[in-house]
C-alpha cells in the first residue's frame, strides 16, 4: 500500500475568497465584536430555517446552556439527554446543578430512542424539565414522537442541532422544531464561524430572554450603546447574565458560508454518495443511515460501524493513522466518561455499550476529493485484509 504524503485529517474548514472578503470587511469597519454583521447573520440564518428568531452565541455549548437556563432549569431538576453525544449536551445540565438522565440510542441511527425517554418520564414524572435530543450526524431525531411526548407530558424539547445546519424534517428546516434548537459553527461543522453557535426559536419571550442572559443580562439591543443612533452609557443589567456573544468577524465567516450553502451541501451529499458507493461491498462494516421517512441530509459526519467482532476498533484507528488518515469517535458514551461514571454508576445502556467499540468516523469534508475518499476506503480494506487490527492472530 502506497502511503499518502500529507495527513488526511477528519475534516478541515472550507474557506474561500468570499469568507476572506467578509472578514476583512468586518476588520475594516471598526465593528469587530458584536455588531451589524452578527445581526445580519442572525437574520439570514432565521430566514434560511424559516424561524422567527435566531440568536447568535459563542458556541453550541453556550447556546444549549442558555436555552436550558431560560427554561429555568436548575437544582433538583432532571433533563433527558442521549449518551451518544458530545459531552456538552450533558455538561450544561450539570453546570446548572440539574441531573442528566442518560438515554440509550438506536443502533442504526445513533439517535435517542423516544420510548426510553418515556420510560424515564414514567419513573421521574414532573422532575423532568426538558429533553435534549441530538440530531446525530445531521440525521433528524424522531421529531413527531418527541412532539407527542412533549405535548402529552408538558415537557419542552430543546434540539441539539450541532450537526444539523443543513438538515430538514418533513420538508421543513430543522431549526423550526422543538421549543428551541442549538446549532454549532465549530471549525469542522457543516457551516463554520471558527467557533460559534445559534439558538433558533419561534417563541418571542424565550428569544428575548436568550439575548438578555447571553449578553451580560442587559436588555435587548443594548449592544447598540456605542452606535450613533442610541448612544447612552446608562445600561443596567436586569439579570446576572453571561458573555456568550458571537463577534462580527465570526459572523462575517457565517454570512459567507451561508452564501455558499447550496454548494457546500451538494458537495457534502456528493461525497457521501460516493462513500456509500465505494463501501457498498465492504461487508464487515455497516454504513451510516442518512435518511429516514421524514428526516434528511445533514451529512455532517460519516460514522461506520465495524460488524466483525474480531476487529479491534482502537487498533484499527492506529493503523489508519499509520497510513496518514485521521479518524475519530462520534461519540464515546458520555455516561462512561470518568466524571459521569463515578457520579452515576448505575446507568446501564446496552445499545451504547454495543456501539462504543464499533463506531468509527472516517474523513469527510467539502475540501476533500473522490481520490481522498477512495484512499480511505482502500486503506480500510488493506488493514482488514491484512488483519492488521484483528484480535485473533492466525498461525
Ligand atoms: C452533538 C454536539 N453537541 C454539542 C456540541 C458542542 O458544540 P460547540 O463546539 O459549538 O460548543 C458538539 C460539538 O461538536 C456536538 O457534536
Amino acid at each position: 500500500m502506497k502511503i499518502r504524503k500529507d495527513f488526511l485529517s477528519l475534516a478541515v474548514p472550507d474557506i474561500s475568497e468570499t469568507e476572506r472578503r467578509e472578514v476583512m470587511e468586518a476588520l475594516d469597519s471598526g465593528w469587530i465584536s458584536v455588531g451589524p454583521k452578527v445581526r445580519e447573520f442572525e437574520r439570514q440564518f432565521a430566514e434560511y430555517h424559516k424561524v422567527k428568531h435566531a440568536i447568535a452565541m459563542s458556541s453550541c455549548t453556550t447556546a444549549l446552556f442558555i436555552a436550558a437556563k431560560v427554561l429555568g432549569i436548575g437544582k433538583g431538576d432532571y433533563v433527558i439527554v442521549p449518551t451518544i453525544t458530545w459531552q456538552s449536551t450533558a455538561n450544561i445540565v450539570e453546570q446548572l446543578d440539574a441531573t442528566p438522565l442518560f438515554c440509550d440510542v438506536s443502533r442504526d441511527t445513533l439517535n435517542i430512542i423516544p420510548e426510553e425517554a418515556e420510560s424515564y418520564i414514567r419513573k421521574f414524572g414532573k422532575k423532568i424539565k426538558a429533553i435534549i435530543p441530538v440530531h446525530h450526524s445531521g440525521l433528524p431525531a424522531d421529531i413527531d414522537k418527541f412532539d407527542q411526548i412533549s405535548s402529552k407530558h408538558g415537557i419542552p424539547v430543546i434540539y441539539d442541532a450541532a450537526h444539523a445546519v443543513f438538515s430538514s424534517y418533513d420538508n421543513k428546516m430543522i431549526g423550526q422544531f422543538g421549543i428551541m434548537s442549538a446549532f454549532s459553527f465549530y471549525a469542522t461543522k457543516n457551516l463554520t464561524t471558527g467557533d460559534g453557535g445559534m439558538i433558533t426559536t419561534n417563541d418571542d419571550d424565550l428569544a428575548e430572554l436568550c439575548r438578555i442572559w447571553s449578553y451580560h443580562g442587559l436588555p435587548k439591543d443594548s449592544w447598540k450603546r456605542y452606535s450613533s443612533e442610541s448612544a447612552s452609557p446608562h445600561v443596567q443589567c436586569i439579570v446576572p447574565g453571561y458573555k456568550f456573544n458571537l463577534t462580527d468577524m465570526q459572523a462575517g465567516l457565517g454570512i459567507a458560508q451561508l452564501k455558499r450553502k447550496d454548494d457546500l451541501l451538494s458537495k457534502r451529499n456528493f461525497l457521501v454518495e460516493y462513500y456509500n458507493e465505494i463501501l457498498a461491498d465492504t461487508d464487515w462494516i455497516d454504513r451510516p443511515v442518512f435518511k429516514t421517512e421524514k428526516g434528511k441530509y445533514g451529512n455532517h459526519v460519516y460514522v461506520i460501524k465495524i460488524k466483525d467482532e474480531d476487529v479491534d476498533r482502537d487498533k484499527f484507528m492506529t493503523e489508519m493513522r499509520k497510513l496518514n488518515i485521521g479518524t475519530n469517535l462520534h461519540f464515546y458514551p458520555v455516561h462512561l466518561n470518568l466524571y459521569y461514571r463515578e457520579k452515576y454508576p448505575d446507568a446501564v445502556l446496552p445499545n451504547a455499550d454495543f456501539l462504543k467499540d464499533r463506531i468509527l468516523t472516517i474523513p469527510l469534508c467539502t475540501k476533500y476529493s473522490k481520490e481522498d475518499l477512495k484512499y480511505v476506503a482502500d486503506s480500510m480494506s488493506y488493514i482488514y485484509e491484512n488483519r492488521l487490527a484483528h484480535k485473533t492472530i492466525l498461525v
